[in-house]
């Protein structure tokens, strides 16, 4: 089908929108939230066109939009008394409030609950086409499903194009970000999903509220959904997308230590310090970082980068929608860099005495973080085991095991291999690593060291304040290791080889500890430790 291109400023516009929407078509129209894809809700045929659109999961039901508070006696069994104290303050405007639903709302509106949602948007197109075509329009974000919520005209196009009648451009919209959603079928009502009115601007009208754990929270297996649309992952671009807490020293020195070119989305004169960047808002400004993050969001992908590492938004206000959004598209992987006690880098060659070093710290109330334990965790990660049968093969996974064996064979077999292998990884450890730091922190340790044979190729290095590396001499590193492991002094050497030398270690690193026969290593330690 030819998607109609259509103005809002055209009153034409408006009559032709209103019209295909009788006739039990889709036209994606502007609100002050997001763009949603509006059909008759009173029409189970017409909205069942929303679901094949979008790619929708038929267990997610749509928000129903009305212009006035006439309008939603019909819709609901009672009206509750609350609404319209919730109206005289934030109708109309990005609040959505739900009720016990009447049976003029069809199932495929509420996806089978007994409950509708309600919402009077203030957007100046929205009101008139729905007073024009005189329906309730029932509207998800005019996303396909999954995808960054539209907040451009554009947005709509790029993911629905030929498959609705009409699109109604209205411009940017101005919150960014989709509607509070409230319920009022619980005792005290359920906060399930922030939006636009922030969960004080609630309270100050309907007392207590209780925000639903899904707002924060992954679903647990088998859990399930108050609000079905928290459920998925959601608002993603095609690219991974992170989130970095911390100040913007902490996540600058950090992005600058990835391997790869990753996309910074910061805040408004931060980009300049990176390659590739889309800036979204102002760092103290969660009404201008939800304004633009969803167009943000799908700038990455414009852009070409397969990850981004994003600014943590403010999480108050409106900023909790935001952070909100985020998690979801972050499949709730967030890194916290905001580290309270001393993160110490210990690195060095094979058989020089790594692992006694940090025994010894160990024994001095430090945490060790050993990343080849978890490099061994990262695999049992299912995102990560997802992307590595992507990479190479389903059948690195037997009976629902990754064999890692054989991922070790395929993935060192060539160096493009070797290199898809930790651009997989490694982010996870990376992860991994920083969260049993904060673990350690909040136990109680003096420090954390970061035990890493290859440190200075990991962008954890950006989070160690001093680096230590371990040093021995080659003939004593041979014996170490042929003695650790049984191999033979051939072997050994091999393996001797295929490190970086000495200097490469002693040249990056603030504290050099010898460790060669004879040398006292735990004076050492106590002196640095001082
Ligand atoms: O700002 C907005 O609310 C936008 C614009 C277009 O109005 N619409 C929007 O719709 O965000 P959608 O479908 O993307 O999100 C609706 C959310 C989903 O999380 C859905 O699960 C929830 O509201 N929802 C709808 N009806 C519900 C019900 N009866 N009970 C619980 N949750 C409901
Ligand atoms: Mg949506």
């Amino acid at each position: 089908m030819k998607t109609l291109y259509l103005k809002s400023n055209d009153k034409k516009s408006i009559s032709t929108a209103a019209e295909i929407l009788k006739n039990g078509g889709l036209v994606a129209i502007p609100t002050e939230t997001v763009y949603g894809l509006a059909a008759n809700a009173l029409d189970g045929e017409a909205v069942r066109k929303i679901f094949i659109a979008k790619g929708r999961p038929q267990d997610n039901p749509l928000i129903v939009h009305v212009a006035s508070l006439e309008e939603i006696e019909p819709l609901v069994e009672k009206v509750d008394p609350r609404v319209y104290s919730l109206a005289k303050e934030y109708w109309p405007g990005p609040l959505t409030v739900i009720m016990k639903k009447s049976a003029l709302i069809p199932n495929e509106v509420s996806a089978g609950l007994d409950t509708v949602a309600i919402r009077m948007p203030s957007h100046e197109c929205a009101r008139e086409i729905i007073m024009e075509s005189g329906l309730p329009l029932a509207a998800p974000s005019a996303n396909a499903s999954g995808k960054p919520s539209p907040t451009k005209a554009s947005h709509v196009i790029e993911d629905l194009d030929g498959k609705i009648d009409a699109v109604v451009d209205g411009g940017e919209c101005s919150v960014g970000v989709e509607s509070t959603v409230v319920t009022l079928a619980t005792e005290p009502p359920t906060l399930l999903r922030p939006g636009g009115i922030t969960p004080e601007q609630l309270e100050a009208v309907l007392g207590a509220i209780q925000i639903s754990p899904a707002v924060f929270e992954k679903l647990r297996e088998g859990e399930k959904a108050e609000s079905p649309g928290m459920k998925y992952k959601h608002y993603a671009p095609a690219a991974q997308v992170t989130i970095i807490k911390g100040s913007f020293e902490q996540y600058k020195n950090f992005l600058l230590a990835q391997k790869e070119t990753v996309c910074a989305v910061c805040f408004e004169g931060e980009g300049k310090h990176f390659e590739k960047y889309i800036e979204y808002g102002k760092e103290n400004d969660d009404i201008s970082q939800a304004h633009m993050i969803f167009d943000a969001l799908r700038e990455v992908d414009a852009i070409g980068c397969e990850k981004a590492f994003v600014r943590c938004p403010i999480t108050s206000g409106v900023g909790l929608a935001v952070y909100n959004r985020l998690l979801r598209s972050a499949a709730f992987r967030v890194i916290d860099l905001d580290i309270s006690i001393p993160v110490i880098g210990l690195t060095g060659q094979t058989g020089a005495g790594k692992t006694t070093v940090g025994e010894i710290l160990l024994k001095k109330g430090c945490h060790i973080v050993d990343t080849d334990i978890l490099a061994r965790k990262a695999v049992e990660n299912p995102e990560v085991i997802a992307m590595l049968s992507k990479r190479f093969g389903a059948d690195i996974i037997k009976d629902s095991v990754l064999d890692r064996r054989e991922l070790a064979r395929r993935a060192f077999s060539t160096p493009e291999g070797t290199k898809a292998l930790s651009a997989i990884t490694h982010p996870e450890i990376t992860r991994l690593a920083i969260e049993e730091i904060h673990t350690a922190e909040k136990s109680g340790a003096k420090a954390a060291v970061i035990d890493a044979a290859l440190l200075f190729d990991s962008p954890l290095v950006a989070v160690c304040e001093k680096n230590i590396c371990v040093v021995a001499d080659e003939k004593t590193r041979l014996e170490r290791i042929m003695k650790r492991d049984s191999i033979s002094e051939s072997d050994a050497r091999l393996r001797i080889n295929a490190q970086p030398s000495t200097e490469y270690y002693t040249e990056k690193s603030d504290i050099i500890i010898n460790n060669n026969v004879g040398t006292d290593i735990e004076a050492q330690i106590i002196g640095i430790l001082h």
